[in-house]
C-alpha cells in the first residue's frame, strides 16, 4: 500500500520523531542523500504560495530529483479535468506527488488513486508540512527532541486566532502526537472542529500530550514554551474578511502575551500582517524565530518525502 502524508496523524509518535531527527541531519549536513536523482515530483498549486513553493522546489533538487511545478490555471485540471484522471496521469511520471488545494476530500480523492505518496502541501483543514516545520524549530530553540517517545514531551504550544482553520487544526494534531500540551485561544465561532479536537485527545491520551480549547488567550499562554498564530482570513476567506477582524483582536500577539509564556518563542506560518494578527515588536523581536521556521520547511520537507520514499536509501 502506498503511504501518504495528508494530516498530521498520518505519522505515528515515532515516525514523527524520526522524521524531526533526519530534518535535524539534514539541516546540519550530517547527511546529503540523492535518492531522487533522474526522477521527478510533482508540486501542483491551486492556491498561490511562496514558501511551499520555494522550499519544496529547492528542497527535492537538493534530494536529486527535479521538481516538476504545475498550478491548476495551466493546466487541464483548471478546465475541468477530475482530480482522479490527473492522478492517473502524474503518477507514471513522478515518484511523489505534493498538492496544494481547497478541500481535503480532494486531496483524499488523489491519494486513493495515487501509486506515488502524495503529501499536503496545505488544505482548507491541514497544513502538517508547516507544523512539521514548526516542531523542529520548537526543538531547536526550547531544549531539542526527546531521545526515544514523543518528540517535544514535557512543552507546550499556544495558538491563538482562527481556532478554524488549518494551522489550528494541525498544531492539534500534529503537537499532540509529538506530546505537546496545545492550547488553542480563540473565539466561541471559530473554534476547531470537534472531529479534530476529539481525535487530538485520543492521541494525547497516548503520547502524554494534552488539549484545551479556550476562549481566553490569557489562559492560553500562560506559562507555554511556544506561542503561534496565523492570519485571521486564510486563503479562499477573502470575501469574509471584513467580518473576520474585530473578533479576533483579543487575541492579536502582543508583548503582554508573550510575557506570559515561559520565555516562549514566537511562531508564525508566514506570510504575517504586523499589526493585525500579531504587533510588529512580536514578530520582528527576539524571540521570533519565524525565520529558522521558513527554513526548516525545507529540510522536514525532505525528510518527509525520505520517509514516504522507503529511508535514506
Ligand atoms: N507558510 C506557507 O505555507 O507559506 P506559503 O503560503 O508562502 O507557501
Ligand atoms: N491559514 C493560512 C495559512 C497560509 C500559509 C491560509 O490557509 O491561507
Amino acid at each position: 500500500m502506498t503511504t501518504h502524508f495528508l494530516r498530521d496523524d498520518d505519522l505515528t509518535p515515532d515516525a514523527q520523531r524520526a522524521v524531526l531527527e533526519l530534518a535535524q541531519q539534514l539541516k546540519s549536513g550530517a547527511v546529503a542523500p540523492r535518492p531522487l536523482e533522474g526522477r521527478a515530483v510533482a508540486v501542483i498549486f491551486d492556491k498561490a504560495s511562496t514558501r511551499t513553493r520555494v522550499s519544496f522546489s529547492v528542497g527535492v533538487h537538493e534530494l536529486g530529483g527535479y521538481p516538476l511545478v504545475l498550478d491548476s490555471a495551466t493546466t487541464q485540471s483548471g478546465r475541468g479535468e477530475s482530480v482522479e484522471d490527473t492522478v492517473r496521469v502524474l503518477d507514471r511520471h513522478v515518484a511523489a506527488i505534493v498538492w496544494r488545494t481547497y478541500a481535503q476530500a480532494g486531496l483524499e480523492r488523489a491519494a486513493a488513486v495515487s501509486a506515488v505518496p502524495v503529501v499536503n502541501a496545505l488544505t482548507d483543514e491541514f497544513h502538517p508540512c508547516q507544523v512539521l516545520a514548526d516542531l523542529q524549530t520548537v526543538a531547536e530553540h526550547c531544549g531539542g527532541l526527546a531521545a526515544e517517545g514523543p518528540a517535544l514531551a514535557g512543552r507546550s504550544l499556544a495558538y491563538l486566532g482562527d481556532g478554524a482553520n488549518n494551522m489550528a487544526h494541525s498544531y492539534l494534531l500534529g503537537g499532540v502526537t509529538a506530546g505537546l500540551d496545545v492550547r488553542i485561544g480563540a473565539p466561541a465561532d471559530y473554534a476547531p472542529d470537534p472531529a479534530v479536537v476529539d481525535r487530538a485527545h485520543a492521541i494525547a491520551s497516548r503520547t502524554g500530550g494534552s488539549v484545551l480549547v479556550t476562549t481566553d488567550a490569557r489562559e492560553a499562554v500562560d506559562g507555554v514554551t511556544a506561542v503561534a498564530t496565523d492570519t485571521w482570513v486564510s486563503m479562499g476567506q477573502e470575501q469574509e474578511a471584513g467580518d473576520r477582524e474585530s473578533p479576533f483582536v483579543p487575541y492579536r500577539v502582543d508583548e503582554d502575551l508573550m510575557a506570559r509564556g515561559n520565555d516562549a518563542v514566537f511562531l508564525h506560518c508566514l506570510p504575517v500582517y504586523r499589526g493585525l494578527e500579531a504587533t510588529a515588536e512580536v514578530v520582528d523581536g527576539d524571540r521570533s524565530v519565524i525565520w529558522d521556521e521558513a527554513e526548516n520547511r525545507r529540510h522536514a520537507q525532505k525528510a518527509v518525502l525520505l520517509h514516504l520514499l522507503g529511508g535514506l536509501t
